[in-house]
């Protein structure tokens, strides 16, 4: 019998905890995320991260230096998130300095990246159940508790494509399917448990001479 879900509070919490801890342990660019996402040594994009859920990877991505535009549909979540940002800007120092740097927007992703001209677009759907509940970090649970599945992550990732100047990032898991429909990724970049798959926007380059 599968796991009763059940809703426990939670806070969105950028300086301690793991996310704190990350930035702490001063790991750069070289992480699976950033590398997907098209950040090198002199390159920082502006990112939009389509599904902010957390908060994580808009945080990861925004202490190495970028403008994160985050999107959350699901009003309980954006108000943890509106909170773990005012609490990282009144922590005062490099934590003011990341969050000043992350804009966060409640609403549809589907609608908003129209608007947005967004060069790099992130997305990171509630992924599919895995078999091995207990794998599954009790983080996670509790999201999916609270925002359900996302049944429309193709059609997000669609208007991904068609929106994003330089590139969309899939965040899945490492060993799943690729979801069903899309186009083939222009490269992968693989993690422990994760996958990013990566499609840059060819159409965008400069043509050749
Ligand atoms: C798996 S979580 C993302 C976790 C996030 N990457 C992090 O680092 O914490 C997915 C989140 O995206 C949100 N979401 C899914 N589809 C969306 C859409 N079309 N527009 C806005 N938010 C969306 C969900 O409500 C959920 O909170």
């Amino acid at each position: 019998m599968a796991p009763k879900q059940t809703k426990e509070e939670f806070v969105v919490d950028f300086v301690g905890g793991a996310v704190g801890h990350r930035l702490r342990s001063g790991e750069g660019r070289g992480q699976a995320l950033p590398k997907a996402a098209g950040f090198t040594k002199g390159r920082t994009p502006r990112v939009v991260d389509a599904t902010a859920g957390l908060g994580r990877d808009a945080f990861l991505l925004a202490s190495l230096g970028a403008d994160v535009t985050l999107i959350e549909r699901s009003p309980e979540m954006h108000a943890h998130l509106a909170d773990g940002i005012a609490r990282a800007k009144a922590e005062g120092g490099i934590y003011e300095e990341i969050a000043s740097r992350m804009t966060l927007l409640l609403g549809d992703s589907r609608d908003l990246i129209k608007v947005l001209s967004p060069e790099v677009v992130v997305v990171d759907p509630m992924h599919p159940p895995r078999h091995n509940s207990a794998l599954v970090k009790k983080e996670m649970r509790v999201l999916r508790a609270v925002v359900g599945a996302d049944p429309d992550q193709f059609e997000l990732m669609m208007t991904a494509l068609e929106c994003a100047s330089k590139r969309v990032v899939l965040k899945w898991p490492l060993r799943a399917a690729p979801m069903e429909g899309l186009p083939k990724p222009s490269h992968q970049i693989c993690g422990k448990n994760t996958r990013y798959d990566v499609f840059m926007m060819f159409r965008n380059l400069p043509a050749e001479d």
